[in-house]
């Protein structure tokens, strides 16, 4: 079936019968008869909004209907369409108000409500035009599958959408046992041509709530377009009237979804969708309309005054990841039938299937589909598991990728709080956190060794793509760097500056990511830095870098190098990869990951060095920072670069591998660099490594003092 074709030809039936109704009203009861919808004081309000035509009388309908008849041409294309629509609905509301001229109750003894008085548009209109009320739906037809219609209300409500039903679908509800009327925001309209009084409440919402005038026609539309985010449901076979009315509903900006086989699809505002599940889904991308999720099911209290929470061992029921079991988390854009909005699985043993103390492998996979998401974005919302992670209570992250650590608590568990909660609750904060680009997410939890084996070689893959993109990129070839603020929850005056050399020390937010964050959300943590006057090209001093890091540091920190350890050198939050600190004996540098347990050369392991190290102060001679850092061109530049490392743990060091030979020949230290640098298995003190070195010959014994 061609729509426009049929609409234009139910544009005809649709006059025909009202001119005939009108006919009839007219001989029995007179021109000067007061024609008017109960409670309202907008007159017919689809006729009077739409032409300024403010009708009380009877004999005023004909000149009304014939203005609007002329507008239906033989001409199948989308705006005579569209317009036949619109005198369809003039048609339709002429002919519901004459029921209102017949008789003063035309509903009362059924379930239809028909005109929706103005005491409902008083309540509803204003909340859904500033968009309280994200959306409104209208339902029309008859569903072949009852079970599947009531879903799909209880869907809508559980929205906060406004419903609007029509024709069978409503005693289908009914048998259903869907509860119905204006507080559960599901209005059964009617029958048939009771569908426009869903068209005449969105035009009194433009009237009364966007002060629009009355016969302001263009101005009317585009407030209905904007303002009112409708779509139409029509479920089961369409006659010509229907598909009329459907077009009326296109004209404001309503786009129809059907699950009839037969039509001709047009593009954005009549759709196919044979699957019931997949409809509303359809109809809230289509309109742009995104849900907040205010409760989220889990028995934790969740919000961003936990995120400083620590869980000591004593206190935690499980963990997974921290180098102790295997571990990761991945966001990944999707293709739209890969993501099954709202679907959150645990594949993999519970929590009640570990002993208290006791550790899980986890793969937390965060599966986006968005018609404006980007592969860019993946790594920015990827970062966001920390945060969302540890706004629960009793939940625990650090890390990030495959390096991530995440604890829940024993009174979590108490609580009754399980691996799928983590889902839960990302799921909840994503998708009010970024519902311009997220349209529909799914979270998958795998508990199951082999299977989080299984797919961390699929999020490593992906993680390497996003590095070789920020590799092609310099320092010297960008405008701006970006700054990032997000860890002052843990760290208050801590600021990332990033930059293509230099990652966030999180690892986690590259210049790409932090670009892109910017994007998706200018107001955001991460802002451009116009990098003004160098101050010192060798420390990597810039006036905007010294003057954002002290604006975002609240004036404690009033200037940074970003090439330097030793001067100035930038803050560290709590998040970072490794530590870098200097062994005086050695006049050199040691750098420990945090994936390494044991002792250090500067007699201090990962953690009691991460302890003096982070809260957001300067602290020369140790940094936290980003891994890629180390092979980045700009690696402590000022202090002497790559050749000042003497000692790294062995894993870490093989981890590098390629990329310290690389830049060991760049800088002119020869290939044989690598195997200078001592690591655990020379020793772990600064006497046990000093010989190794001395015999190697490692350059930074020669080198200028450090301090
Ligand atoms: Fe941002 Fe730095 Fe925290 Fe990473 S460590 S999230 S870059 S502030
Ligand atoms: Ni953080
Ligand atoms: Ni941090």
């Amino acid at each position: 079936t061609n729509v426009c074709k049929a609409a234009i030809e139910g544009a005809i039936v649709a006059t025909g019968y009202a001119e005939i109704k009108l006919q009839r009203a007219l001989a029995n009861y007179g021109p000067d008869t007061e024609v008017a919808f109960p409670t309202t004081g907008y007159e017919l309000p689809f006729i009077s909004g739409l032409g300024g035509d403010k009708v009380t009388k009877l004999g005023e309908l004909p000149s009304v209907l014939n203005k609007y008849k002329k507008n239906i041409q033989h001409k199948y294309d989308l705006e005579h369409a569209k317009l036949a629509g619109e005198t369809t609905a003039i048609a339709a509301e002429i002919i519901e108000a004459l029921k209102y001229v017949e008789e003063e109750k035309p509903y009362e003894d059924e379930i239809y409500m028909g005109f929706v008085n103005d005491k409902i548009l008083r309540e509803y209109g204003i909340d859904l035009v500033d968009f309280t009320i994200p959306g409104e739906a209208v339902i029309m037809g008859k569903a072949d599958d009852p079970e599947k219609l009531a879903e799909m209300i209880n869907e809508l409500q559980s929205m906060g959408i406004l419903t609007f039903l029509c024709d069978e679908v409503v005693d289908q509800a009914v048998d259903q046992g869907v509860k119905m009327g204006v507080e559960f925001y599901t209005l059964p309209l009617g029958h048939f041509t009771q569908v426009v009084h869903a068209v005449n409440f969105a035009m009194r919402s433009a009237l009364a709530f966007g002060g629009e005038e009355r016969g302001d026609y263009d101005a009317v539309l585009d407030y209905i377009r904007e303002r009112i985010r409708g779509f139409v449901i029509a479920l089961g076979d369409q006659d010509e009237v229907e598909m009329a009315a459907q077009m009326a509903a296109s004209h404001l900006g309503m786009p129809t979804i059907t699950n009839q086989d037969d039509v001709e699809e047009i593009e954005d505002r009549y759709i196919v969708e044979e699957d019931y599940d997949e409809m509303v889904q359809l109809g809230l991308e289509l309109r742009d309309i995104h849900i907040e999720i205010v409760d989220i099911p889990v028995p934790i209290t969740v919000g961003a005054a936990f995120e400083g929470q620590q869980i000591r061992s004593d206190d935690m029921y499980v963990e997974f990841g921290g180098q102790r079991t295997t571990a990761f988390e991945l966001v990944k854009k999707r293709d739209k039938d890969e993501v099954e909005d709202g679907n959150v699985e645990l594949i993999g043993p519970d929590i009640d299937e570990v002993e208290e103390g006791g550790q899980l492998p986890l793969g937390i996979m965060v599966d986006i589909y968005g018609r404006d998401m980007q592969e860019d974005f993946e790594g920015v919302l990827e970062r966001q598991t920390h945060h969302f992670c540890n706004y629960g209570e009793g939940l625990w992250h650090m890390g990030q990728r495959d390096i991530n650590w995440i604890r829940i608590s024993k009174e979590a568990k108490e609580a009754g709080f399980t691996i799928k909660g983590i889902g839960e609750i990302l799921y909840a904060k994503f998708k009010s956190e970024f519902p311009s680009i997220i349209d529909r997410l799914q979270i998958r939890l795998i508990t199951d060794q082999d299977k989080v084996e299984e797919k961390l070689e699929e999020a490593k893959a992906r993680y390497d793509k996003r590095d070789e993109r920020m590799e092609k990129l310099s320092d010297e070839s960008v405008d701006v760097f970006y700054d990032c603020t997000l860890c002052q929850s843990f760290a208050p005056d801590h600021v990332c500056v990033v930059t293509p050399d230099r990652v966030g020390l999180c690892g986690a937010i590259s210049w790409l990511d932090a670009q892109a964050a910017y994007e998706i959300d200018p107001a955001g943590p991460n802002q451009p830095i116009e990098l003004g006057e160098t101050i010192d090209e060798e420390k990597g001093q810039w006036e905007g870098c010294n003057k954002r890091t002290e604006k975002e540091s609240g004036g404690n920190v009033t200037e940074v190098n970003l090439y330097s350890m030793m001067e100035s050198p930038m803050t560290s939050c709590g998040c970072f990869e490794a530590i870098m600190a200097m062994v005086p004996e050695a006049n050199g540098i040691m750098i420990v990951n945090r994936e390494h347990g044991g002792q250090t050369p500067v007699g201090m392991t990962f953690s009691t060095l991460a302890g003096s190290v982070g809260g957001g102060n300067q602290t020369p001679g140790f940094m936290g920072i980003g891994k890629t850092y180390v092979t980045s061109d700009k690696f402590i530049q000022a202090d002497g670069g790559i050749a000042r490392i003497i000692w790294m743990p062995k894993e870490f060091k093989e981890q590098l591998e390629d990329d310290i030979k690389q830049r060991a020949k760049e800088e002119g230290l020869g290939e044989d660099f690598y195997d200078k640098i001592a690591d655990e298995t020379v020793g772990t003190a600064a006497e046990e490594i000093l010989p190794y070195l001395q015999e190697k010959g490692h350059p930074a014994l020669d080198m200028d003092p450090l301090m």
